[in-house]
């Protein structure tokens, strides 16, 4: 069965360009209710382990960089079925191949560059959300 958990980061990105408040408005009308969230960097190694999976890709580097270039704001989200719901929600990678009303396709400029993070599975979000948070800061 499907979890009820995801988590997503709104990127350095998104924050640089006020969207903080649209992107959590957006959330919230899609029926996601806040577990956790913090205003936060990363640093450089912080990014790196958090995006690990993609260590031999060739973006890579570009993407830690990107990810600790300034403040993100990481949240964990509840809802039915919330990871395929999250991904639904944010859009497509490429916000040039994001379906229209898609998260990315209002706030991303380019695949690098995409507003949000989405959690693709059950077991990475609980990953994801057990990196930024503890139990005490759940609710
Ligand atoms: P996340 O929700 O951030 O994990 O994105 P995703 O699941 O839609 O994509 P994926 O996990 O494949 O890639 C992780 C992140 O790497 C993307 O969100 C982008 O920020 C970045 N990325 C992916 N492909 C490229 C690329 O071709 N070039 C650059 N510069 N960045 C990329
Ligand atoms: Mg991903």
């Amino acid at each position: 069965m499907a979890g009820n958990l995801t988590f997503t980061m709104i990127k350095p990105d998104a924050v640089r360009a006020n969207n903080i408040g649209n992107i959590l408005q957006m959330i919230n009308e899609a029926g996601f209710k806040i577990k956790a969230m913090k205003y936060t960097r990363l640093t450089e190694t912080q990014a790196g382990q958090f995006y690990e999976v993609h260590k031999e890709r060739p973006f890579y580097g570009e993407l830690v960089d990107f990810m600790s270039s300034g403040p993100i704001v990481a949240a964990i989200l509840e809802k039915d079925n919330a990871v395929e719901d999250f991904r639904t929600l944010i859009g497509a990678t490429n916000p040039a191949e994001a379906t229209k009303g898609t998260i990315r396709k209002k706030y991303a400029s380019s695949i690098g560059e995409n507003a949000v993070h989405g959690s693709d599975s059950d077991e990475n979000a609980n990953i994801e959300g057990n990196f930024f948070f503890s139990k005490l800061e759940r609710f």
